[in-house]
């Protein structure tokens, strides 16, 4: 990683301190970028939580939430150093007269650095707090931009369904200009993400056949394990669509259909992804009803594990969706007739999140007469290890002329290289000013007019069947009927 720019943010403010988000991600990502000295100098930052706690307090939970969640990396004498800069600070986020004492803090240690009003604010608070805190930052004159840069990283949800999302970001854009705003998505700062670009773009052998001449279907998938946790509330609100599909899912997309930009520049980055958002036609119910199944776990076949109804805060008769397929089409030049085969979903056999690109089989004659060879398959697997392998076809060993599926194989992770976890890269770049791994209003508002629609469809039409499906097992039996053609599978390799 290159140093840092100096002239960058001084101060990180992170409301929403006692959180989850920021015991097991925030945090550790800055002491990460601290002990790698990768923080701008003089760096301070401001830990804004509604509960009451002493700095004693607060701090002794930075360090247990370190051991745990940066066992490698966590020091004794580095968190010594490191907890000198940070405060805690108990301030109610509605309340207009409690924003002076952040004030206060600033100023002072603007006064005691000598340095501009150089603010990074974290929105790590519960969604119907975005708004009300911006509001308040603006009233309260801190995010006046001329007395020193001003950026905001907002977490998702980046609203609820289109239309909340456009009032967000119609308030968000009244303090803060659109350059200044961080959409979090943090599958884009996983390390597998970002080398989808360099795949595709850095080796033209891939790029030449990275369209609908050579590849059959494109396959993406990110299934969990684990269930709604107590997480049941949001949950209710969102489904498998809004809480997956309609950000991580849809980003992962786009990097992988997207045309060559003309230059990395955040912007070019950005108008290409956008322009595969805008080729994927808007959904009807004839649509819905033939390329999406939803799902909702049940039991465990042991009935060791709670079904999703049983969970906390969930109601006993939920439509709620924790699994989504969809066979989704791209109408442009590259991609007219490739189906992108996209699913996610909770309580699933596995975690794994991958994009298996499937190209064109051989012709029946010479080695396929019986149509039993396997296709060529590029795997790109973000989790749990980071990897890409290429399944080709060889001849056995031996005197048969028999053919056998092998795998060129290149894992990440599973050697010396070690990657930066995806929350670290984020507050890196966006300390830098770097956004292309944020994502842009645009991107966002067509993600929301595509799920919003789907959405919709399944609201006004409540017999399309919501599937269930046994915890830890594949998901419903359904997703299968998506698939185009006889033979045809997910592939689980
Ligand atoms: C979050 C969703 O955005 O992503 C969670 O809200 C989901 O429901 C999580 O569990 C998955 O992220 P990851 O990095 O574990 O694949």
């Amino acid at each position: 990683m290159d140093q840092i720019n100096t002239n960058e943010p001084n101060i990180f403010v992170i409301f929403g301190a006692t959180g989850d988000l920021t015991y097991r991600k925030l945090i550790p990502a800055i002491y990460n970028l601290y002990i790698q000295n990768l923080l701008p100098e003089k760096f301070n930052f401001i830990c804004v939580g509604r509960r009451e706690f002493s700095q004693n307090d607060y701090r002794n939970n930075a360090k247990k939430a370190l051991k745990e969640f940066s066992k490698s990396t966590f020091k004794e004498e580095e968190f010594e150093k490191f907890s000198e800069i940070f405060k805690y600070l108990r301030l109610d986020f509605v309340k207009d007269e409690k924003y002076q004492s952040l004030k206060d803090l600033i100023k002072s240690m603007c006064e005691k650095y000598s340095h501009d009003e150089n603010i990074l604010y974290y929105m790590a608070v519960s969604p119907e707090y975005f708004s009300v805190i911006v509001d308040k930052l603006k009233s309260n004159n801190l995010a006046d931009n001329t007395k020193g840069i001003k950026r905001v990283i907002i977490e998702k949800p980046f609203g609820e369904n289109l239309e909340s999302a456009r009032e967000l970001n119609k308030k968000m854009t009244e303090t803060f200009t659109e350059n200044e705003i961080y959409r979090i998505d943090h599958y884009l700062g996983k390390e597998m993400s970002q080398n989808i670009m360099a795949i595709r773009f850095a080796n033209p052998i891939l790029e030449h056949v990275w369209n609908n001449r050579y590849i059959d279907n494109i396959q993406i998938t990110s299934n969990e394990s684990l269930g709604v946790l107590t997480r049941g509330k949001y949950y209710e609100k969102s489904g498998a669509l809004k809480d997956m599909f309609q950000n991580h899912m849809l980003q992962l997309l786009t990097l992988i259909a997207m045309e060559p930009p003309v230059s990395l520049s955040t912007e070019d980055v950005r108008d290409e992804k956008v322009k595969v958002l805008k080729a994927m036609p808007i959904v009807d119910e004839k649509f819905v009803r033939e390329n999406i199944v939803r799902g909702q776990y049940i039991e465990d076949k042991k009935g060791t594990l709670k079904a999703y109804r049983s969970e906390e805060d969930v109601s006993c008769d939920s439509m709620v969706e924790t699994f989504v397929a969809i066979k989704c089409f791209i109408n442009n030049y590259r991609w007219t007739g490739v189906p992108f085969y996209v699913r996610t979903g909770k309580r699933l056999n596995k975690k794994i999140t991958e994009v298996v690109i499937e190209f064109k089989n051989a012709p029946f004659v010479l080695y396929n007469e019986d149509n039993k060879l396997q296709p060529n398959l590029l795997v790109i697997r973000i989790h749990p290890d980071e990897r890409i392998f290429l399944n080709l076809s060889v001849k056995k060993p031996g005197n048969e002329n028999e053919i056998i599926p092998i795998q060129m194989d290149f894992c990440q992770n599973c050697h010396s290289l070690v990657s930066t976890e995806a929350y670290e890269k984020l507050m890196y770049d966006a300390i830098r000013g770097e956004s292309t791994l944020f994502t842009r209003w645009d991107e966002t508002e067509f993600s929301w007019k595509y799920v919003e629609k789907i959405f919709e469809i399944w609201d006004n039409n409540k017999d399309i069947p919501l599937y269930n499906y046994h915890s830890l097992s594949e998901g419903p039996y359904e997703m299968n009927k998506l698939l185009h053609k006889e033979n045809m599978k997910w592939w689980d390799i």
